[in-house]
């Protein structure tokens, strides 16, 4: 099968457009990343791409002022004129209309830090510990128009610790983000993710049994 050309949209750092790079390096890996667009025209992430002889692109949305849509055609006339199949976005801070949405249900997925459907939003790592919860992590989903609303296809958890900081705890989540978003962006190239009554069923899936409970008393 021909690998799926994925799209990554960044507006920062890109550290999980890294690990998908990284991933796609193995032969075996389902996609490849063939671009990334930032609308931030200093976006890291666009250096660690270029690093990696990957097509980058700035649609800089400045440019359209209030106009999404605008700016949303913009970028799909460069995701369709290079053969784009799949859409990752990847610390993209900025929000898709209903209609562009639509146009890439199924093949467009985001990744969360937080364990949706808690924390949507901004702040996670704040708004958690703030919430006292002792579990805490990482979600990738697909895109639907609701903000982090979409079917749940992979999430990650780490145990909240007592004496944690936001940027301790962001550490760890962001660890946890590099594993899972390569392993579902692989089970979406791969076909194997069914959608139905709001939730994704992954084909071929062993069962997980993992607990992690805290404390670890
Ligand atoms: C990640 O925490 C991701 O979950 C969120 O934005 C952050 C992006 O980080 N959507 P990076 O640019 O991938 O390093």
């Amino acid at each position: 099968m021909p690998k799926k050309r994925v799209a990554v949209l960044i507006s920062g750092r890109g550290s999980n457009l890294a690990a998908l790079i990284e991933a796609a390096r193995a032969p075996d890996y389902p996609a490849e990343i063939a671009l990334v667009i930032s609308n931030r025209p200093n976006a890291l992430g666009l250096d660690r791409a270029s690093a990696a002889g990957i097509a980058t692109l700035v649609i800089d949305h400045t440019r359209f002022g209030k106009d999404r849509v605008g700016f949303e055609a913009a970028l799909q006339k460069e995701l369709e004129a290079r053969a784009i199949d799949l859409v990752c976005l990847a610390g993209f801070m900025r929000l898709l209309t209903d209609g562009f949405v639509g146009r890439w249900r199924g093949r467009m997925i985001n990744i969360h830090p937080a364990l949706l459907p808690s924390f949507r939003g901004l702040d996670t790592h704040a708004r958690a510990l703030a919430a006292g919860v002792k579990i805490h992590g990482a979600t990738v989903h697909f895109v639907v128009p609701e903000m982090d609303a979409g079917e749940i296809i992979a999430q990650g958890a780490v145990a909240v610790r007592d004496d944690d900081t936001e940027d301790a705890l962001a550490a760890r989540v962001i660890a946890v983000e590099h594993h899972i978003y390569p392993m579902a962006l692989r089970l979406l190239a791969e076909g194997k993710l069914r959608l139905g009554d709001g939730r994704c069923r992954i084909e071929g899936s062993a069962p997980a049994h993992a607990s992690l409970i805290v404390p670890d008393a």
